[in-house]
């Protein structure tokens, strides 16, 4: 198996989570920026919170829904808190979401790690056909061996069982997987699980979780392969 230094480490995969670091959770509502002005932004910072705060509660209580539906629920909530009067928009809004945009480091970062002969996949909460819809929107669909979702395990990140689907599907330990997330919670759960850690810190926030600590913190995907 081929493997390649990611941040002073062989590996033989890198993992990265989709949304939030591959796709760009917020360019679905800034889709209808122009409708919304300057609620645009609190509604999708509400959105993404609540989005997130649901896999947890439900993942902590055992009862599963999808990403697809936490996703509306979620969106219906931040509109009813923020943009009320602009529950118009739910359709369209949500039909951004199943074709979010991928950040513009993307497409060259994956490119240059597939050059590498480094195996590459996504690990994420969302649903089988949202991840598929996602990448072939973005024209990324080359750029990964797999696409792994928990909606398979019926269990959100940071469940242990979540990241352990890595090695189910792949058959590369997680001591020998790079994982690239910028949720910093989500590198917290991949770093109990045994992977190589990379926080892709895009919005430079102050670390959190000092003792499930990353190996390494990147400002974009093309710092991968920088030493
Ligand atoms: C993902 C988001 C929820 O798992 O971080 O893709």
């Amino acid at each position: 198996m081929k493997t390649q230094i990611i941040k002073g480490k062989p590996v033989e995969a890198i993992v990265f989570d989709a949304y939030g670091t591959i796709f760009d959770v917020h360019a679905a509502v800034m889709k209808c920026a122009a409708e919304l002005g300057p609620l645009a932004r609190p509604l999708s910072e509400l959105w993404r919170t609540k989005q997130l705060e649901y896999t947890w509660i439900r993942s902590l209580s055992n009862r599963y829904a999808s990403f697809w539906q936490l996703t509306e629920e979620s969106l219906d909530f931040a509109l009813a808190i923020i943009a009320p009067d602009h529950t118009a928009l739910r359709g369209a809004i949500l039909e951004a979401y199943r074709d979010l945009d991928a950040y513009a480091d993307a497409a060259s970062a994956l490119s240059t790690l597939r050059a590498t002969g480094i195996k590459t996949a996504i690990l994420s909460n969302g649903d089988a056909n949202m991840l598929e819809r996602a990448v072939a929107s973005a024209r990324l669909s080359g750029a990964f061996d797999a696409l792994i979702s928990v909606e398979k395990i019926g269990v959100y990140k940071t469940a242990s069982g979540a990241y352990r689907l890595v090695e189910e599907q792949m058959g590369i330990p997680p001591n020998a997987t790079a994982f690239v997330s910028s949720n910093r919670w989500d590198i917290a759960g991949a770093k109990v699980a045994g992977f190589h850690c990379i926080w892709l810190n895009r919005l430079s926030r102050p670390d959190e979780y000092a003792d499930m600590a990353p190996a390494a913190v990147i400002q974009t995907l093309a710092d991968l392969l920088a030493d």
